[in-house]
């Protein structure tokens, strides 16, 4: 069991009001709020021991590098990986993936090649393999969703394993319906297939403990900013062959061990992939998060969030003229995230009357318009996401406004 009142201590914004409205803030899957451990670290950087990593032989630039790597040993461990060369730091969970998008594809994709992915996923999980397939003309599908049970389609996996795609890039967790893919599973049956994995984790990594040695996904994608971390901090991790026979997309500083006059050569990896100054910040605070959602307990963040989903589920299901969509109460396979329609209402009015009870959601096609447009049928949707500091008296506000939204727009 959590202690949510005492974690909610820890994090300043929860506190604030807006017009004599306490904040519920119900927009974690956008980003997360940081508690005063993650802002503490940073301010005490800056106050302390502001300097360049790598290249300085001072004290407070061995400090600042020590802190830095800390950082990726602590992402390591966090993921189960062999160790922090496999871990790449990036902006986000976005440009994760488009390095390994280009810096993976381009040597890998050729004419006629085709990519997998799935109708669940998010932009940033779309767009850079269309990019790359239009680039090397190769061939993109898609697995569809299951239109009732809101669960990856078998047969059409099955479909599309057949084609020997060259990657199967995948969400482990849906940031629209919530819906927690069995990577493992998933994983394996696309290495029968001969097909790298890509595992988008920006959804899971924050919210549950991941294992990516036991779910065996080559490469893995995730965001510092969804997990209590500064935004501006992502990371890209892959086995290390594929690390090293990937090639950089950004050169410069810092990544080499050589240059010439016409010819360089490339760092050990992590650094041939991190050129330039690093987000040395980002990173140090990222350390920092890490360390606070493994005092609470990923098992137990996740049991927490559990038992609100289930709540608003049930609470949502007795209203009439109100839809969720997602896979069920019962389902195992469900996180913290619960997207809604009012019918007669759009969505983005929802979210108006929502604010205007100083309740934070998001309305919209949640970057994932695929999804939205063709499985849902649906123009955008609201949503609510939760997170180890919601509480069930946040979830019957939202409650209340949907009855006031009910009300305003005359819906019965
Ligand atoms: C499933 C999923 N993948 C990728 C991303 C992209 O994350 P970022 O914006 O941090 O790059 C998001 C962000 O919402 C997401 O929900």
């Amino acid at each position: 069991m959590l202690d949510v009142d005492r974690i909610r201590k820890d994090f300043p914004l929860l506190s604030i009001e807006y017009g004599g409205k306490k904040i519920a803030y119900l927009d974690n899957a956008a980003t997360s709020q940081k508690p005063v451990q993650v802002i503490d670290k940073i301010s005490d950087y800056y106050r302390t021991y502001n300097a360049n990593i790598h290249r300085g032989i001072y004290k407070i630039s061995e400090k600042a590098t020590e802190a830095y790597i800390e950082s990726k040993e602590k992402a390591a461990k966090l993921i189960n990986t062999d160790s922090y060369s496999e871990i790449v730091y990036t902006k986000n969970a976005t440009d994760a993936i488009n390095l390994a998008a280009i810096g993976w594809g381009t040597n890998n994709i050729k004419k006629g090649d085709h990519i997998l992915i799935t109708e669940m996923e998010h932009h940033s999980n779309i767009v850079p393999w269309q990019m790359l397939a239009k680039k090397r003309e190769a061939v993109l599908d898609y697995v569809n969703v299951d239109r009732s049970t809101y669960t990856l389609d078998e047969e059409s996996l099955e479909k599309g394993l057949e084609k020997n795609p060259k990657i199967f890039a995948f969400t482990h967790v849906s940031n629209v319906l919530g819906t927690i893919n069995d990577a493992k599973k998933l994983t394996r049956k696309a290495h029968e297939a001969g097909t790298v994995v890509l595992l988008d984790g920006a959804q899971s990594v924050p919210h549950m403990g991941v294992d990516i040695k036991d779910i065996g996904a080559d490469i893995f994608a995730f965001s510092s900013h969804k997990m209590l971390g500064p935004a501006g901090i992502g990371v890209l991790y892959a086995k290390r062959d594929i690390l090293e026979s990937m090639d950089p997309l950004i050169t410069g500083g810092d990544m080499i061990l050589s240059v010439e006059k016409q010819s360089s050569t490339w760092n050990d990896i992590p650094w041939k992939f991190e050129a330039g100054t690093s987000n040395v910040e980002g990173g140090i605070g990222f350390g920092a998060a890490i360390d606070y959602l493994n005092a609470v307990g990923m098992d137990n963040i996740k049991t927490h969030e559990t038992g609100i989903t289930k709540y608003a589920l049930e609470s949502l299901a007795g209203i009439e003229k109100v839809k969720t969509y997602g896979p069920a109460i019962e389902s195992a396979a469900k996180g913290g995230i619960v997207s809604f329609s009012i019918q007669g209402v759009h969505p983005h009015d929802i979210a108006t009357i929502f604010d205007s009870q100083g309740i934070a959601i998001r309305a919209g096609h949640h970057c994932a318009m695929p999804l939205i447009k063709s499985v849902l049928e649906l123009p955008a949707a609201a949503r609510m996401s939760f997170y180890l500091y919601s509480t069930m008296e946040e979830v019957d506000r939202a409650v209340q406004a949907i009855k006031s939204v009910k009300e305003t727009f005359h819906i019965r």
